[in-house]
């Protein structure tokens, strides 16, 4: 009753809960989305909640994304409401753990690695990787090249050929080669240390949060090392990230990156692309097992674009592939890895149009999903279909001014699964070309269904990114060797 009869009418409507502290922790975290709607019926775009002991205020809709992605760095702050949970994981002196103008530089400097001149040395990498992995996983030839069918787990294959792919171009063959051996289980033993259970107690004495810090030291340090041999041999000619933030990793006020600031910031590029692009990958993989008539369009394209006998993959090549370019975006449409995005509140901050006030202290939280399956923006919005995107104008209709922006640009755009403003991703076109050369390289290869009639899992939100329950399952059967003509 306190709750109703105490509120403050300047404040955002506050969610029910009966236990103080935990709050609506419950609801939320099973499933965010249903309590966004639910709670939107009853107070509109705006209002509060409380997730274990925090004040989180919701904005919903392009609005809300735009008020709390693009506030200014004097009013919130991502680094009060990540750094807990990120720095044990990362290590110190990146990302959350300085301040904000130094984070900003740090992207810079990771976003000059990632050009057009590197992703196309990328791709062909990328295309050795995925051969590679297939013939030796048991998901797929398990060393036996003439397996004809089998049934795989996406949610152990695609995790480790990101990570493959994404080691091995971004940080280079040095650093591939350290997964072959402990590395994997280091980066393993850092995950179980980076859950919603840290993120609200970072340091709960468990042996998961010991290994953790175990696991980050050993990891920076083997970064270190090779930073140091790749000095001592002085080769620097690969196009990886590590090679980039040597070369230019010196801030505007003169102060270089330490090679330990340099190792920190790897793992946190790495860990940023992980979950996101592994769930991506899953997910589509998982949706196209649902649809055929997609994939025989889809490996229509790759004969289109490429070729009768498709020769090996280039970047150019995909960026001619409409249809499968659409069908990461649509993936990510329906499954952005991250549901909420946090801001801590710096000074009290005024909602525009409304008459409340988020005072300092409290969180706000943008949901960029929630508009991305509003059937205000997006006809027919639980149906997986990206040919949606060849008609993107006419459903993409936008803030009150009623002017088109392109998508997934400006925080006011219904589409944004890589987030927008200062905090914006740096790895998009990265996460394209990764995402892009190994579902192209599935579709060349395999066909595949579903192993029953479930059909397309349903979402599970209990990690830091929204993953597909299991049973994620997925029975392939190889393409006749030879086939070269598109399924009619
Ligand atoms: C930030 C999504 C892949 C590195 C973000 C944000 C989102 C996002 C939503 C904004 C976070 C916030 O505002 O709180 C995704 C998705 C990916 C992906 C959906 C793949 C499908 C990657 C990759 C990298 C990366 C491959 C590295 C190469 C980063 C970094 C930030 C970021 C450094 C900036 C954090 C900040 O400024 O606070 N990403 N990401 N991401 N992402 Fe990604």
């Amino acid at each position: 009753l306190s709750q109703v009869l105490f509120a403050d009418p300047n404040r955002p409507p506050v969610v029910f809960h009966w236990i103080p502290v935990f709050g609506s922790a419950v609801s939320y975290g099973m499933d965010p989305y249903k309590f966004f709607e639910d709670n939107r019926k009853k107070f509109g775009d705006v209002f509060t909640f409380v997730l274990l002991g925090r004040r989180m205020t919701v904005a919903l809709g392009p609005q809300g994304n735009d008020f709390v992605l693009n506030a200014k760095l004097s009013d919130v702050s991502a680094e009060d409401a990540y750094q807990h949970l990120t720095t044990p994981v990362f290590g110190n002196g990146v990302i959350y753990d300085c301040p904000n103008h130094r984070l900003m530089e740090q992207k810079k400097f990771a976003k000059s690695a990632l050009t057009v001149q590197a992703f196309r040395t990328y791709v062909p990498i990328i295309v050795g990787e995925v051969r590679n992995y297939w013939l030796k996983s048991p998901q797929f030839f398990g060393g036996n090249p003439n397996r004809a069918s089998a049934n795989a787990h996406l949610m152990t294959a695609m995790p480790e050929l990101t990570i493959f792919t994404a080691s091995r171009t971004l940080q280079g063959k040095d650093i591939r080669a350290k997964f072959d051996e402990s590395f994997a289980d280091l980066y393993h033993d850092l995950d179980r240390g980076f859950t919603p259970l840290h993120f609200v107690f970072p340091h709960i004495p468990i042996p998961a949060s010991f290994r953790r810090n175990a696991a980050q030291k050993k990891v920076s340090d083997t970064y270190m090392a090779v930073i140091r041999d790749r000095r001592q041999r002085g080769d620097f000619s690969e196009f990886d990230v590590i090679n980039t933030f040597l070369k230019e990793g010196i801030y505007k006020d003169g102060v270089r990156m330490t090679d330990r600031e340099i190792a920190n910031m790897q793992i946190g590029i790495l860990m940023g692309g992980q979950h996101t692009s592994a769930a991506t990958s899953t997910w589509a993989l998982l949706h196209l097992a649902a649809d055929p008539e997609l994939c025989k369009a889809l490996y229509r394209e790759q004969i289109e674009v490429c070729g009768e006998d498709l020769p090996d993959l280039t970047y150019e090549n995909l960026q001619n592939m409409t249809l499968l370019n659409y069908t990461i975006r649509e993936t990510l449409r329906m499954h952005p890895p991250l549901h909420s995005l946090f801001r801590k509140v710096r000074s009290d901050l005024a909602i525009e149009g409304t008459h409340y006030v988020v005072p300092k202290g409290h969180y706000v939280m943008a949901a960029p999903g929630v508009p991305m399956i509003d059937s205000k923006y997006f006809k027919d919005p639980v149906t997986f279909r990206p040919s949606r995107w060849a008609e993107a104008k006419n459903e993409i209709n936008l803030d009150d001014s009623g002017e088109a922006t392109t998508v997934s640009k400006g925080a006011k755009s219904p589409y944004l699964p890589f987030g927008a403003g200062r905090h914006r991703c740096i790895g998009e076109q990265f996460a394209y070309v990764q995402l892009g050369t190994i579902l192209a390289m599935f579709i060349r290869e395999f066909t595949w269904t579903l192993p029953d009639s479930s059909g397309v899992p349903r979402p599970d939100y209990s990690s830091m990114v929204t993953l597909p329950s299991e049973p994620t399952n997925i029975v392939w059967t190889r393409r006749k060797v030879g086939e070269k003509k598109p399924v009619a």
